[in-house]
């Protein structure tokens, strides 16, 4: 979508992942304040998104949506206030349909009122759900949103939430800034690899303006071990999906907030040329030896050796699987090492890579080699 947002990913927090209904403007407030004390917020996590159950159950006798009274007392202006204050934005819920999943109002026919209240809220993102849709096609339901939000003068990044209905990737472009290519993530490998293999499907669609969203990240929350988290993490950035963080950022390990925090892999994903990176190779045992990798800007590649049998193996990328020519001299720098691992490697690289890790690199190609002959 033409708003003149996400030139590169959004990344922030959404409060789903981890709190599910369980939220409040104290825990909201909380985490506005870790952002900034763990310097989250200095590496580009910027917005702090509401997700659902900040809502009462019933429209006010004016039509308007309002705030829980119990857990949101403040208002959502003020949480605004609160967050614009620390130089972070705010992101609210709401859901293209008559109720949210957790069953609050929805804004579906109410698209004007709901936007505007938003916008006079100081509101800077909207994530926009597909419950109770009526069965009404998720093209027909998206658009009236983003015109609704166009007309208010506020600029609002506008992220779909249709779970990939009606494959997204071929028509989203115009409508939102992001839109999920799949059904919701759960804290688990199984799904996490899954759904990072169907995101990979629609990688020629995203770019700036609009990016596919293989749903929100669960680093921190506890049903992956430290390695797969660190491959959920790298994996997102080269796919080039929004970094919204899933984790009670209030409490992290130093495991979780050193994964988070890796700034190498969060150039990856911000990377100004945008191009979604891809799964180019799978060879051995079900294919689990995986090289993924994309184009980054000044004629830079990423590269990721992504180990997703249970066992330590060697994996190798071959130039030609790169789209680079053989003879081409590459220096290779790691991601989560930081440091160069290579000066001018020529026609392969190989790792060990332990089960269920990842190794992630930046590819600079030198130069040609002439061979002597
Ligand atoms: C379904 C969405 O896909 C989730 O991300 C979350 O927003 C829940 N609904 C909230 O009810």
């Amino acid at each position: 979508l033409s708003n003149g947002l996400a030139l590169t990913p959004q990344m922030g927090w959404n409060s789903w992942n981890f709190f599910a209904c369980n939220i409040n403007e104290t825990v909201i407030k909380e985490t506005a304040d870790a952002l900034i004390s763990t310097g989250l917020a200095k590496l580009g996590y910027n917005y702090v998104n509401i997700d659902d159950c900040w809502s009462e159950f019933f429209r006010d006798s004016k039509g308007q949506l309002v705030p829980d009274s119990k857990t949101f007392p403040s208002g959502i202006k003020s949480l605004a206030d609160y967050v614009h204050a620390k130089g972070l934005k705010l992101g609210i819920y709401s859901d293209a349909g008559v109720f949210t999943c957790q069953v609050r109002p929805g804004s579906l026919f109410h698209e004007s009122d709901d936007a505007r209240l938003f916008a006079s809220w100081g509101v800077d993102y909207l994530k926009y759900d597909n419950c109770f849709n009526l069965g009404i096609e998720p093209e027909k339901r998206y658009p009236p949103m983003r015109d609704a939000l166009n007309a208010t003068g506020r600029t609002i990044f506008y992220s779909l939430c249709e779970w990939g209905v009606n494959d997204p990737a071929l028509w989203a472009g115009k409508v939102g800034n992001s839109w999920r290519t799949t059904d919701d993530i759960n804290d688990s490998w199984a799904s996490m690899t899954t759904i990072a293999d169907l995101n990979d499907k629609w990688a020629a669609y995203a770019g700036p303006g609009g990016w596919n969203d293989p749903d929100m990240l669960e680093v921190g929350n506890g049903g992956m071990t430290y390695q797969e988290y660190r491959a959920h993490f790298s994996i997102w950035a080269l796919m080039k999906a929004p970094l919204l963080i899933g984790c009670d950022v209030r409490n992290m390990t130093k495991e979780t907030l050193e994964i988070l925090s890796n700034e190498e892999v969060i150039s990856v994903n911000q990377d100004p040329l945008g191009v979604q990176g891809r799964k180019v190779y799978a060879y051995g045992p079900d294919g689990c030896y995986q090289v993924w990798a994309g184009p980054l800007s000044g004629q830079r590649l990423v590269v990721v050796l992504w180990n997703r049998c249970s066992k330590t193996a060697s994996i190798t990328a071959k130039w030609s699987v790169l789209g680079l020519a053989s003879s081409i001299s590459v220096s290779i720098r790691d991601l989560w090492k930081h440091e160069i691992v290579s000066k001018n490697a020529v026609a392969s690289f190989s790792a060990r890579v332990d089960g269920h890790a990842c190794e992630m690199y930046i590819f600079t190609p030198l130069s040609v080699t002439h061979s002597a002959s």
